[in-house]
């Protein structure tokens, strides 16, 4: 789960860094860096799947902090895992849908060959508005890594690869 973790926050933080990118620009130089955006969502798809069933199937340890910072890990937690849901499925149900595909860094991966603008509109919708939002989840989770450094806690310990069991 530890090297789960560090591989879907490299991924999670391009598609993310990518389309705010993309926001800055303007006609084919935007569509290429959305190319990109899509691409390293589907990716991050791709890692989502199994790191999402061993969260579900593994033991967690315990809270790193008791009372209030205890829930508010928590919460950041489950939240930064419901985005990890919603956002790839809602962007690749458009992409599908809406008959365009899923670009996949060198190829495109085929669309529905009966689009449905009822399904793509509205998973549309969902992404841009929770994403635009929700994206503030991760400062906040490193923020919240760097407070516990700060007062020199060993907060990576806890999801170090290499520590010994
Ligand atoms: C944007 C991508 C990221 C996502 C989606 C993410 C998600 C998560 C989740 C869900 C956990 C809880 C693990 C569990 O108990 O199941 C976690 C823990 C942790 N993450 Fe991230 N993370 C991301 C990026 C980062 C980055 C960039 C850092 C480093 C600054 C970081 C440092 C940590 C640390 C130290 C923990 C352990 C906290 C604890 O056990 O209380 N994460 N992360
Ligand atoms: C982990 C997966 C993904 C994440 C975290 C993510 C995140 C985001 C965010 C934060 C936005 C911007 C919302 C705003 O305007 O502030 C966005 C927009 C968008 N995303 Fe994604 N996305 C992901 C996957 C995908 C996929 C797989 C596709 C399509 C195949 C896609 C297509 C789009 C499009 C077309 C926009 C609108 C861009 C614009 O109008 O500026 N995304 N996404």
């Amino acid at each position: 789960m530890c090297w789960m973790h560090w591989l879907t926050a490299p991924a999670l933080i391009g598609t993310v860094g990518a389309v705010l990118y993309s926001q800055q620009l303007k006609g084919k130089e935007r569509g290429n860096v959305l190319f990109l955006h899509k691409s390293l969502g589907l990716l991050t798809a791709f890692i989502a799947i199994p790191r999402i069933i061993g969260s579900l199937t593994s033991q967690h340890p315990e809270s790193f902090k008791k009372g209030i910072l205890g829930t508010a890990g928590k919460l950041n937690h489950l939240f930064l895992y419901i985005f990890l849901v919603v956002m790839p499925s809602s962007g690749i149900l458009m992409g599908y849908f809406g008959g365009k595909g899923l670009p996949f860094f060198f190829t495109t991966l085929k669309g529905s060959e009966k689009p449905n603008e009822s399904i793509s509109k509205k998973s549309f919708w969902l992404h841009k508005n929770f994403g635009s939002y929700a994206k503030y989840l991760i400062p906040l989770h490193v923020g919240a890594v760097g407070f516990h450094l700060a007062r020199g806690e060993a907060i990576f310990a806890r999801i170090n690869p290499f520590r010994k069991l």
